[in-house]
């Protein structure tokens, strides 16, 4: 996977906006001027900000899960990692939105920035999906936190590669897990333009839900071998999968895409301390892509990457999942 060569620097960002949107999701809206925008600029989907929470407070009491109550009261001094679901350059100024969710002290925190506010940024980081080479056929397949990265690829996807035609498969709890505004209405179980956010990229969904309130019901990665069983004179060569999700659909998706002989990218999360690569805390066990020493071809043997270096996004076939070890 090749790295991006974008200069990443630390930034200070204002807060346009920061809403809770649906059950899971906020969504918050930065903007990066000076060096910031040009270095946001030059982003690429897949890559990701750390952010700053360590003087912000929490909450009011009433908006605090009883869940997180005991455990948000710990102080946060790392940054969290967090996906771009959209990046906007204009001369002069960038525009970043992330979609997050509640999860712990520090995302509980970032509910409290409001208009006007100022975050230190740590970014752009890691890698970022590789554009599809020689490809007709890209499917998007977004698993639950996985969708911000997925939305920002349907973005890009089409203008940097017209000739490709992109369909998203989004995973998610309910509907209401959807981060997506405004009345959904009936989601069907086949693809279409279902999704405006998506429909006015030119992007086609699937969308799959366990309790069966919208579309498909079921797993996500059910619904995307459902639709590839149904495709006629489909070409495995020229289609390439795109992954981002929890690590057993990540796990599946690659099943899949070994299965079938179809080239796949998985976005991987992993706890991350540093995110610049120093603390060795975000490990990756991958198949080395030649022998590790001569003699040694057929071997099991792996190395450990880095998911904010290396990574966040690998090929499919590189990873070794928890299942297969
Ligand atoms: C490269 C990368 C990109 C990311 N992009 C996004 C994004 O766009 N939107 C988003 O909402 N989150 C994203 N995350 C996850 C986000 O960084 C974590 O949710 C956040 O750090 C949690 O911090 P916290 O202090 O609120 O909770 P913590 O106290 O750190 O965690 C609270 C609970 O959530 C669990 N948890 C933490 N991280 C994850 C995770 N990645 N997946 C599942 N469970 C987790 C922990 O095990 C713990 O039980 C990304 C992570 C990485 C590595
Ligand atoms: S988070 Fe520190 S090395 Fe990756």
């Amino acid at each position: 996977m090749s790295h991006a060569t974008t200069q990443k620097g630390i930034f200070a960002a204002t807060v346009l906006a920061n809403r809770q949107i649906g059950e899971c999701f906020w969504r918050m809206d930065l903007e990066f001027t000076g060096d910031g925008a040009l270095a946001f600029a030059e982003f690429r989907p897949g890559q990701f900000l750390q952010i700053d929470v360590s003087r912000l407070g929490l909450p009011p009491e009433d908006r605090i899960p009883p869940h997180l109550r005991d455990a948000c009261r710990r102080n946060v001094i790392l940054r969290r990692p967090f996906s771009f679901a959209d990046v906007t350059a204009e001369p002069g100024r960038t525009t970043a939105e992330l979609l997050y969710c509640v999860l712990g002290p520090a995302s509980l925190r970032l509910t409290t920035l409001a208009a006007g506010d100022s975050a230190s940024i740590i970014g752009p980081l890691g890698n970022g999906f590789s554009m599809p080479a020689n490809k007709r056929l890209a499917l998007l397949v977004a698993g639950g936190m996985g969708l911000p990265p997925i939305r920002c690829l349907a973005k890009h996807l089409p203008v940097d590669c017209p000739e490709v035609e992109t369909i998203a498969f989004v995973g998610a709890k309910s509907i209401d897990a959807l981060p997506f505004e405004g009345d959904l209405g009936e989601i069907p179980a086949e693809v279409g333009p279902f999704i405006p956010a998506f429909a006015k990229l030119g992007v086609s969904v699937a969308v799959a839900t366990d309790d069966g309130s919208a579309g498909y019901w079921g797993l996500v990665t059910d619904r995307l071998t459902r639709w590839l069983d149904e495709q006629k004179g489909w070409s495995p060569q020229g289609t390439i999968l795109y992954a981002c999700g929890p690590e057993p659909m990540l796990a599946a998706v690659a099943r899949i895409a070994g299965q079938r002989g179809i080239d796949c990218q998985v976005s991987m999360e992993r706890r991350m301390a540093c995110g610049v690569g120093l603390c060795q805390s975000c490990a990756v066990e991958c198949r080395p892509a030649a022998p590790l020493r001569v003699g040694m071809e057929g071997s099991q043997e792996t190395v450990y990457k880095l998911c904010c270096q290396d990574g966040p996004v690998f090929d499919a076939k590189t990873v070794v999942f928890g299942e297969n070890k």
